[in-house]
């Protein structure tokens, strides 16, 4: 039977564990589409960049990738970086390039609390735990404006200027973003966060246009918190929480901190959205490279895999998304759990557990 509905995917394992749960991702994407009786197939391409092709060509991807990979129905990330390679020049010059110049604005990265995972939080023992972070994406902290050695007067004197880029467009769309989302959620509600005590100009606009999104949707319930107060509401009060709206850098930091009280930065999916689809969304696990434990088997491919349920929702597949996201449930449930959770299985031993799940 030849299939219906084809999806062009650029995959871009680019380095360290990135490689290896990108592997594992797809080999779970294909198992599903395999099972679809022919209904939906996905055309694979790969891309060999990152660091180890920035050593060979200075470049971190190829001179014409954004126009390449601009054909393609989405892109399947892994991690960038690597040591030798300075982290910011690896990040800019390929997970920030593809995010920016394809206006991914919208960074969706839910905190997802699994059975047979411990969270270091008691309270998640016997408290249902569920939020999502909405990291703003395509200015604030991450515009990559300032300059350095500005007026280097001697050694030991050099000045650098890193600013923040706010503006109300990008402000007011990542809320609306944020409110539709909450409206499709059990809990209608989201929690703003900024530093505007101290940082009174960009984020006093992010908390004025927040006020203003906020009178379009009155079902929903809002309210702002400063970052440090929801750092520490994340550990003491996370039943609270349902969508929580951020800028790039805040949204960054606490999506990590959520992860790790699921239980493994391992496990955690994410979405970067260009949500009028002029561009290609990119799907990507939260953590980076693992140097310390790449090459060894040791990744723990569930963040990519929930990674690839964002990308199936995205492309109009709900329903299969819905069985990815299930059978990742039953895996942990059962115990097949990497090192990071305390387990013992490999990368592989979850890949295949996996897809035995989705064929129960
Ligand atoms: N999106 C990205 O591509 C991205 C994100 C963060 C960091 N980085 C890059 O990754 C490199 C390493 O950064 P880092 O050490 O700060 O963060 P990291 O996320 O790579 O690792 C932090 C810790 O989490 C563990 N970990 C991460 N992913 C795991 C997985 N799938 N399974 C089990 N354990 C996992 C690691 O072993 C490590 O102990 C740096 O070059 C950094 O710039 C890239």
């Amino acid at each position: 039977m030849s299939a219906t509905q084809r999806f062009r995917i650029a995959a871009i394992p680019a380095d360290g564990v990135g490689r290896e749960v990108v592997a594992a991702g797809r080999e779970v994407l294909d198992a599903l589409a395999a099972g679809s009786g022919g209904a939906f197939a996905f055309d694979w391409q790969e891309f060999g960049w990152g660091c180890e092709y920035y050593a060979r060509t200075g470049r971190m991807m190829a001179e014409d990738g954004l126009t390449v990979l601009r054909e393609f129905d989405a892109i399947y990330f892994g991690a960038v970086g690597w040591p030798g390679v300075p982290d910011h020049i690896s990040l800019w010059g390929l997970r920030l390039a593809i995010c920016q110049n394809f206006d991914q604005w919208a960074n969706v990265r839910p905190v997802r609390f699994l059975p047979g995972v411990r969270s270091p939080l008691r309270k998640a023992d016997d408290t249902e735990l569920d939020w999502v972070v909405v990291r703003e994406n395509s200015e604030g902290e991450y515009a990559g404006l300032g300059g350095r050695n500005l007026s280097a007067r001697s050694p030991g004197s050099e000045v650098a200027v890193q600013s923040a880029l706010f503006t109300e467009a990008g402000c007011e769309r990542i809320m609306r973003f944020a409110f539709d989302l909450a409206r499709t959620r059990t809990r209608r509600k989201v929690s703003s966060v900024t530093k505007s005590n101290a940082q009174q100009y960009g984020m006093v606009l992010w908390d004025d246009v927040f006020r203003r999104v906020a009178r379009d949707y009155p079902d929903v319930e809002t309210e702002s918190v400063l970052v440090d107060a929801m750092s520490a509401k994340f550990v003491l009060r996370p039943e609270d929480l349902s969508v929580v709206v951020a800028s790039n850098l805040y949204a960054d930091i606490l999506s990590d901190l959520g992860s790790a009280l699921a239980g493994s930065l391992g496990l955690a999916a994410s979405a970067n959205l260009n949500p009028e689809r002029r561009f290609p969304s990119m799907f990507e696990p939260v953590h980076g490279s693992a140097p310390d434990i790449a090459g060894q088997g040791l990744a723990n491919p569930i963040g990519a895999v929930g990674s690839a349920a964002l990308m199936l929702d995205h492309l109009g597949l709900p329903e299969q998304a819905a069985r990815l996201s299930t059978a990742i449930e039953a895996t942990t449930a059962a115990g097949i759990l990497t090192r990071d959770l305390g387990g013992a299985a490999s990368t592989d031993d979850v890949t295949k557990a996996l897809i035995d799940a989705l064929n129960p």
